[in-house]
């Protein structure tokens, strides 16, 4: 059942909860630059706020406008990127910058319509950054906030469902701040995303410290865990790769730029195969006798566990790779451990050469 809401109070209650109890002083708050709350809020989507307090400030340093970002090459926006995870985010935010200087004059768009046509920037996304920085009337829909809304509203519609989900988005527009909106939106959309994340939580949501309490259906209902209601299943598959990690005696590892697609898209890496047996079975003879199976380690992805089997092989000083091993039409080369880090390699693969580095 629906509990109607008054209307304004709910937006009330969490514009004030907000300006006692919600955070204040994060760096990409106090600021309505729109590039600067473009970046945090797409380094937030699927990253906690303590590991991107870091990768933010020097993304900052490195490019202090979006021009600076537009204009730096891919694969240095990737490098810096490193370790954040979900890379396509990385080479949107890049092509976003690109499409900012080349159709908006370098200026994002003021409203949230607009900006949802740039790359990487969804309704949710575009919702934040109009109501941050330009107090825009519009309704972010995060996760965090599907919870808040499912269970004071008592909705317990299926959101695998599109319909359901498109009647959240419009009750979300209904409780959205009817007054004084230059201040109130700004507060009122953090102050949703404080609360899911700190009182409206997953597991044993604090309630009795909830600004709605006396609004929230679920809560009456005392059952605020069941929501929100999505019956869709995280389906997690496990895929093997088999890793070449060719050296050379002075330390440098053959690595090549992944196509854009697919997985680590765009980034460095040792050259990835199907099977140990497909990797074998390019092996020149020449390598035979210097080349052995590390062991294998697990690295799990939101969506699946890889297995990993790196081989080792040694190469002379002046010895090319085979154009058996070597993808074509992509940049590779011999990198010395000097120049990995202003490379975008992905986390296990960094880990394993360091590994290797510590040894
Ligand atoms: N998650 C997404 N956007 C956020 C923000 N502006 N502040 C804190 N956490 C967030
Ligand atoms: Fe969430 Fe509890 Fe607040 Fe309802 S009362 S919004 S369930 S924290």
């Amino acid at each position: 059942m629906l509990k109607p809401i008054p209307p304004a109070s709910f937006a009330n209650e969490i514009v004030r909860w907000q300006q006692v109890h919600g955070r204040h002083s994060l760096p990409w708050q106090n600021t309505r630059d729109p590039y600067r709350v473009w970046l945090s809020e797409i380094m937030l989507q699927q990253t906690q706020v303590a590991t991107v307090l870091d990768y933010y400030d020097r993304f900052l340093a490195r490019f202090p406008s979006v021009g600076d970002l537009a204009a730096a090459p891919q694969d240095e926006v990737l490098a810096l990127w490193s370790g954040l995870g979900y890379y396509s985010r990385a080479r949107n935010l890049h092509r976003c910058a690109q499409d900012v200087m080349a159709l908006h004059g370098g200026q994002f768009p003021h409203s949230a319509e607009q900006l949802q046509t740039l790359p990487g920037i969804g309704r949710s996304t575009a919702a934040a950054i109009a109501s941050f920085c330009f107090s825009e009337r519009v309704a972010i829909l995060d996760g965090n906030v599907k919870r808040v809304l499912t269970r004071v509203l008592g909705f317990s519609a299926d959101l695998a469902q599109g319909a359901n989900e498109r009647a959240l988005w419009s009750k979300a527009t209904e409780l959205l701040p009817h007054e004084n909106l230059a201040q109130a939106m700004p507060r009122y959309t953090q102050g949703l995303m404080d609360l899911g994340a700190t009182i409206c939580t997953g597991r044993q949501p604090k309630c009795l410290l909830c600004p709605v309490q006396n609004l929230c259906s679920a809560l009456a209902g005392g059952n605020p865990e069941k929501y929100p209601v999505k019956t869709r299943k995280l389906k997690r598959s496990a895929q093997a790769l088999s890793l070449l990690w060719a050296q050379k005696p002075d330390g440098s590892v053959w690595l090549e730029k992944r196509p854009d697609a697919g997985i680590w898209g765009g980034l460095y890496c040792l050259p990835v195969f199907g099977s140990d047996e497909e990797l074998k079975s390019r092996l020149p003879p020449s390598l035979d006798h210097r080349f052995e199976a590390l062991p294998t380690f697990v690295h799990v992805l939101t969506h699946k566990d890889l297995h990993l089997s790196p081989w080792i092989a040694g190469f002379e000083a002046d010895q090319p790779m085979p154009v058996a091993l070597a993808c074509e039409n992509r940049p590779a080369g011999w990198f010395s451990p000097a120049a990995w880090p202003a490379l975008g390699l992905p986390a296990p693969i960094r880990k394993l050469l360091a590994q290797d580095c510590a040894a």
